[in-house]
């Protein structure tokens, strides 16, 4: 393995959980973010998932100082111009990840591999705003990322066989279970999972349940850990929005278009679990309320 130090941008829901899993495996990790207040942010997120687990007795004092030793957040791009690897974790929009790749092809060195934890966008079309496609892969890791075991490793046609083995096996060092996926719009789980949760906010306009009983279902009737609608605010809804017009823009099948409710509580700044509100008002997060609508 020629990675030993990773980069990671963005450090919202899924970057500080990639830099956490990645400082854990042993890589020095440095995460960017756009203002001094969210890498802070980002980082107490981490502190506190460390320090859960030396609660649970999963974790020493010493293994958790070295951990956080390891990692530095930072606001400057040019902090990742010796990364061996950088994974970008931003918002899902292809305009402005393909101008942050361009700037980091010009910062790093040409060795430097290149990944996207992009949901639903064209890796291939991140990847030309670059000068190596050669070099660039997905890596789609799962929410919350300490906790689920799973890595989608995307090539395109574009990637060297060389670099996409090397990266299924950072995903078994991260301690993940890589799958490969063809650069295929949402890849595997995606593909299945989108449809499904756009799905029950459907059923919901429609007033087939409540948001309980929505929940409840699926969770009592088909043992899934989270019930859609707490899923859909724990992915974060502004998020989904922005997969659904994305893949339903490739596919253009109504089982991936954005629900007109969907897009409401987007423009209403109800971005889910993350902003204190969504299907649920998180004012008292050991307790969330289904809002009335
Ligand atoms: N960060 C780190 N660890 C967390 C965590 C977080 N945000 N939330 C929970 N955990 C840990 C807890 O510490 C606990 O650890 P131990 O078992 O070692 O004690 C464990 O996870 C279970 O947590 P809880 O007992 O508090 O709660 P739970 O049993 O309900 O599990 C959950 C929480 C793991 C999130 C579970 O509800 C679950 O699996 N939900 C579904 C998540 C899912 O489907 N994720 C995929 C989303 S789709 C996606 O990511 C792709 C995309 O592109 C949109
Ligand atoms: P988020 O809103 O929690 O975090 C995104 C972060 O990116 C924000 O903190 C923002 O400040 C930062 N950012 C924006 N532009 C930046 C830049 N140029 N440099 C550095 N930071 C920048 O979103 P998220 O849920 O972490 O999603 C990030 C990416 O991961 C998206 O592509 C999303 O589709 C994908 N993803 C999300 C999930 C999920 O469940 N939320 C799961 C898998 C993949």
């Amino acid at each position: 393995m020629t990675i030993q130090k990773v980069g990671v941008v963005g450090c919202g829901l899924m970057g500080s959980g990639i830099a956490q899993v990645a400082a854990a495996a042993g890589f020095h990790t440095v995460v960017r973010e756009v203002s001094g207040e969210i890498v802070e942010k980002g980082l107490k997120n981490i502190d506190k998932n460390l320090a859960r687990l030396v609660e649970k007795g999963a974790l020493d004092e010493s293994k958790k100082a070295e951990i956080r030793g390891r990692l530095k957040g930072t606001t400057a791009l040019e902090d990742l111009k010796d990364c061996d690897l950088v994974i970008e974790a931003i918002i899902e929009q292809l305009a402005t990840k393909r101008e942050l790749f361009s700037a980091l092809d010009g910062i790093c060195q040409a060795s430097t591999i290149f990944a996207s934890n992009t949901s639903s966008l064209t890796i291939t079309e991140i990847a030309t705003a670059t000068k190596r496609p050669e070099r660039f892969v997905g890596l789609h890791f799962f929410n919350p990322v300490p906790v689920m075991k799973l890595v989608e490793v995307v090539r395109t046609i574009a990637t060297d066989p060389a670099v996409y083995e090397e990266m299924v096996a950072f995903g078994a060092k991260l301690g993940k279970t890589p799958v490969r996926a063809h650069d295929s719009t949402g890849f595997i789980v995606n593909r299945l999972l989108v449809p499904y949760l756009l799905d029950a906010i459907r059923a919901l306009e429609e007033g087939v349940g409540s948001i309980e009983d929505i929940d409840n279902s699926m969770k009592l009737g088909c043992g899934h850990p989270m019930g859609p609608l707490t899923l859909l605010d724990f992915v974060g809804l502004d998020t989904t929005y922005y997969i659904s017009n994305i893949m339903f823009d490739e596919f253009h099948e109504k089982r991936f278009a954005s629900p007109p409710l969907l897009k409401r509580m987007v423009l209403a700044g109800w971005n889910g679990r993350k902003s204190g509100r969504g299907f649920y008002d998180y004012a008292d997060p050991q307790k969330p309320k289904a809002m009335k609508f």
